[in-house]
């Protein structure tokens, strides 16, 4: 890598280029986007688990209908996002051993158990609500695959986003029971939903390099005031308690939230709290058993190939 190309690669940046896959790129620029996006993919795979394990517990076929729905969603941008992985050249089996071995990341929110049904709605709502914040954000970013992914996966969060809202809306004016259950689910996503957005700026290593080579264009501190600003004035006209007594409107009209607890964040990032080991032995059940799918495809691709040599 000499100083000529980095000059000619960041000048490209500063001009708004997307940059392709066969474009020169430095080495770290690669290595920062094959770690975002493949823990952002797994992190949709993962995320299928907690919202999965309610389908056949859904209180009415509406409500199942909509859940199959946003589940499969959610494997397809996994989908997307191995495939833009791909373009930069890792093949979808590292980055599946990765996972399945426990040594890649993926989003600290789905390490968190599902207790009840509102809960369905409390991850569509917040959530989803955080992720479109964060991906609207990515969608400007300056890798071509990745931000055109995000075009896309932005536009199918955002209805998970409105029916988890409904959901809890509808719920927040129901019965009392129906209340408590969504105070409850609230008062359990508030906080993980505010850390999933990464560490404060201060400790965020990767945003320097991020930030500099048009991945990031917000920072982390700053896409979790714009999640706030929107949510918390809606959760509270919907008659619900935020779970934090420090929040307040300061005289900007940026709604401040009190100290999140990061302890308990690196704890559930680093597995030794939360369902780390059922979400990954979930995960590496379903590759066992999908065995048999992978043997049939090479099967028939060596079959067909045998047939185009005769
Ligand atoms: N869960 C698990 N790990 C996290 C989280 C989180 N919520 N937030 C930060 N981290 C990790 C980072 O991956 C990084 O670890 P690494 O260097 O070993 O990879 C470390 O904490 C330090 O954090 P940052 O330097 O701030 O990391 P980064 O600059 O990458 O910012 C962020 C984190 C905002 C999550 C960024 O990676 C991102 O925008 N990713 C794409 C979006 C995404 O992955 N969303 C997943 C959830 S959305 C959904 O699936 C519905």
């Amino acid at each position: 890598e000499t100083p000529q190309q980095h000059a000619a690669f960041e000048a490209r940046i500063l001009r708004g280029e997307k940059i392709e896959p066969g474009d020169w790129m430095p080495a770290e620029y690669r290595r920062q986007l094959i770690r975002m996006i493949s823990q952002h993919a797994h992190s949709e795979v993962v995320g299928m688990l907690p919202e999965g394990e309610w389908i056949t517990r859904a209180p009415t076929l509406r409500r199942k209908t909509i859940l199959i729905a946003k589940v499969q969603d959610e494997a397809g941008h996994g989908q997307y996002l191995y495939h833009a992985a791909e373009t930069l050249g890792i093949s979808r089996e590292e980055m599946l051993g990765a996972l399945l071995s426990g040594k890649a990341k993926y989003s600290s929110i789905f390490n968190y158990p599902t207790m009840n049904w509102a809960d369905v709605g409390m991850i569509g709502w917040l959530v989803d609500g955080a992720a479109i914040k964060n991906q609207t954000m990515l969608a400007g970013c300056s890798y071509g695959p990745y931000s055109r992914a995000m075009v896309r996966i932005c536009s199918e969060e955002t209805f998970h986003h409105k029916q988890g809202k409904e959901m809890i809306v509808a719920y927040a004016q129901g019965t009392p029971e129906q209340r408590a259950m969504a105070q409850d689910a609230l008062d359990r996503w508030w906080w993980p939903a505010l850390m999933m957005l990464g560490p404060h700026d201060a400790d965020s290593p990767n945003s320097g390099a991020l930030t500099k080579w048009g991945i990031k264009l917000k920072t982390n501190d700053e896409v979790r005031q714009e999640f706030i600003n929107e949510h918390a004035p809606e959760l509270l006209e919907a008659g619900l308690t935020i779970p934090d007594p420090d929040l307040h409107q300061d005289e900007s009209g940026n709604w401040k939230h009190g100290p999140i607890n990061w302890d308990e964040f690196w704890a559930v990032v680093n597995g030794q709290r939360g369902l780390n080991k059922e979400r990954l032995g979930a995960r590496q059940a379903a590759h066992e058993d999908g065995a048999w799918v992978r043997e049939a495809l090479d099967a028939y691709t060596a079959r067909q190939l045998g047939q185009a040599a005769d």
